[in-house]
């Protein structure tokens, strides 16, 4: 038999639920009240304004008379902080007449000389140093010893200073014309022309403040990769969700990159995808090199902080967490809540950066992403004792006599096996971007190596991936294709 409950018992069990009920309606409706409000205040741009922002204001400081906190935090990326494997280091020096700089970056490859070995012949072997704030950007470019081994083209301005203003008067009002005109000047010419590091104006829509992309480099390359999934004509500006705003404006400059044709236009390679895998064959396939490798005679290439492909294939960029989550997290200044503009390490901020999300201690936090860094180093270190043996292996051999054709499969192991190399030495995060990604990586540049090694043991041996011939000089221009820059323009670019 079922006992029918009493109904005095029943009853206040049922009062009891409904108060807990409106209770919990009460709370969701003040949530929600408090969340509109909230976002009103963060859609709200200051009525009055101090000063009128318009598309010739590149000037930061002017921007920051209407929006102060912004402009302090965003003036701290001149603070130097070190992390284990991040953040950045001040080394003194004694400014010169020829680089007047108090202060600069470690250097990493007086901390890594096998970095040499394997850049020998390529201006990365003369000065290459850790990165460090947005502040540094122009004033490290203009000072690095790589503009005195090779003549830069003007092409190296566009992630180095704040360009807006210049490409739109260079050309005439329009970007891309600015920007190719620019991109044929010798960088002495050019930096006549830049006067501010990455500024409020190339991410920001001055009336508006909406976030925006101004890079012609980012906006040919999202354009092709989008192309490639079926998506034509795509422009981030007005295709793009406000979240991949948040990564899109970082993509502009932390991004690989090469130099395209005589007119060293500024190519983000991504016509095939951003998998190092995609980049790869897309380099094979138009036959690009950055340099001849002065030891062993090998086509190779050099890859750039490639943090936007890397962040790509990670969990984060999976779960729609972007670059500025971490990297630019909210904080509050008085009743508001706004982006932090000192961009930096998130570890030295992983209260904000990380607990937003991961409610674990910031020793936890810190340790969980070190461990990550450490596997990776040690795999890394791994990756380039066999690379330096490869290149010692193929000048040996060179050395003996080998014809070229005798080496053309190890040379091409060595060009397969620094590029996946470089691509995550070059990233940023120290592995931790995509973990598994960069490790896999590694585990690949490895492989590459040792095969280059048995190929020159055993001419009978057949590498795991097809050998492509990358001759020495690039194919001639095809006729009609636009004219060559003025002879007295650099030679071969070297970034
Ligand atoms: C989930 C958080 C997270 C996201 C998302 C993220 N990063 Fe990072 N990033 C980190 C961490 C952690 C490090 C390692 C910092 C260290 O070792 O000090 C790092 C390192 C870096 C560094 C080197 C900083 C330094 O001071 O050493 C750069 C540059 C960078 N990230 C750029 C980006 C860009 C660009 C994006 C988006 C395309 C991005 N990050 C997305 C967490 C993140
Ligand atoms: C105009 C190009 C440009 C844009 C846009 C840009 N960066 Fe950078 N970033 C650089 C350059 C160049 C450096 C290195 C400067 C140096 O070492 O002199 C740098 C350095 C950094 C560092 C290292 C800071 C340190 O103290 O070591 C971090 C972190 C970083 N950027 C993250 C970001 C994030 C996140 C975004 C997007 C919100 C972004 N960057 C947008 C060009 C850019
Ligand atoms: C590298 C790109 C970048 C640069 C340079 C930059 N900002 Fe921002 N800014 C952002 C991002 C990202 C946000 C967050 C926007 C969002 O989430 O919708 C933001 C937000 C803002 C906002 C809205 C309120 C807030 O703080 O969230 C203001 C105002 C602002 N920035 C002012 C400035 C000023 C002033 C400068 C120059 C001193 C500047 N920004 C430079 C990327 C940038
Ligand atoms: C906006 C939210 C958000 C922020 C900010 C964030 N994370 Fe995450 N993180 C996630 C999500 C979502 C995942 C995927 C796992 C999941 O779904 O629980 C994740 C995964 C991870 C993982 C596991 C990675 C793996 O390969 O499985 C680590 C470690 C991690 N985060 C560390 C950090 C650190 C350190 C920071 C700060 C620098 C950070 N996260 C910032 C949301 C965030
Ligand atoms: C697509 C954007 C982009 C272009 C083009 C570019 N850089 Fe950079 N550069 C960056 C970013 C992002 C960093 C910071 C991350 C790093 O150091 O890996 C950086 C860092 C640097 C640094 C400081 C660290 C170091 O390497 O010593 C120097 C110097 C530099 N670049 C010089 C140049 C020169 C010279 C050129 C032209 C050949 C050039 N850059 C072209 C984006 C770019």
């Amino acid at each position: 038999m079922i006992e029918t409950p009493k109904k005095s018992s029943a009853r206040p069990a049922l009062l009891v639920a409904l108060a807990a009920a409106f209770a919990v309606i009460a709370v969701l409706v003040v949530a929600l009240v408090a969340n509109v409000a909230e976002h009103k205040r963060e859609a709200k741009v200051p009525t009055v304004r101090v000063v009128e922002l318009t598309e010739e204001t590149d000037d930061p400081a002017l921007w920051g008379k209407n929006f102060p906190q912004e402009y302090d935090q965003y003036k701290k990326t001149a603070e130097m902080t070190p992390t284990r494997f991040g953040g950045s280091e001040a080394v003194p020096r004694v400014p010169t007449s020829d680089d007047p700089r108090e202060k600069v970056s470690r250097s990493k490859i007086d901390a890594d000389p096998r970095l040499k070995t394997m850049w020998a012949g390529y201006a990365f072997a003369a000065d290459f140093r850790e990165r460090r704030g947005h502040m540094y950007v122009l004033e490290d470019q203009l000072y690095t010893k790589r503009q005195q081994v090779v003549k830069q083209p003007g092409t190296c301005a566009q992630c180095h200073a704040s360009t807006w203003v210049a490409y739109r008067k260079l050309g005439d009002g329009d970007l891309i014309k600015g920007f190719e005109k620019m991109n044929q000047m010798p960088y002495s010419e050019a930096k006549n022309l830049l006067k501010h590091p990455v500024a409020c104006i190339d991410c920001h829509e001055p009336k508006t403040m909406a976030l925006r992309v101004t890079k012609p480099g980012f906006l040919e390359g999202i354009k092709a990769l989008k192309a490639s999934q079926g998506v034509p004509n795509y422009d981030p500006n007005t295709m793009a969700t406000r979240q991949e705003m948040r990564a899109f404006v970082c993509g502009q400059c932390h991004v690989e990159y090469y130099f395209k044709g005589p007119e060293k236009r500024l190519v983000y390679p991504w016509a095939k995808g951003l998998k190092i895998d995609d980049i790869m064959s897309y380099y094979d396939e138009i036959k690009f090199k950055d340099w001849t490798h002065k030891e062993t005679g090998a086509q190779v290439l050099k890859a750039q902080h490639p943090e936007f492909e890397t962040w790509n294939q990670g969990i984060h960029a999976r779960s729609g967490v972007t670059c500025v989550d971490c990297h630019m997290p909210y904080m509050r200044v008085g009743g508001t809540k706004m982006a932090d503009h000192h961009v930096r390490s998130p570890l030295l901020n992983v209260n904000r950066a990380c607990q937003q999300c991961h409610k674990w201690s910031d020793a936890e936090l810190k340790d969980r992403v070190e461990t990550i860094q450490l596997r990776f180093k040690k795999l890394r270190d791994q990756a380039m004792d066999s690379l330096v043996a490869l290149i010692g292996d193929l000048k040996a051999a060179k050395e003996a006599g080998k014809s070229d054709a005798e080496l053309a499969t190890a040379r091409y192991l060595q060009r397969r096996a620094q590029f996946y190399l470089d691509f995550v030495e070059a990233e940023n995060s120290a592995g931790f971007h995509a973990p598994d990604e960069q490790v896999r990586v590694l585990g690949e540049s490895i492989n590459y190596s040792r095969q280059g090694q048995i190929a020159l043991r055993d001419p009978s041996f057949k590498p795991t991936v097809a050998v492509v011939d990358i001759p020495a000089t690039p194919p001639a221009p095809a006729p009609g294709a636009p004219a060559v820059v003025p002879a007295s323009a650099p030679a071969p670019a070297a970034h």
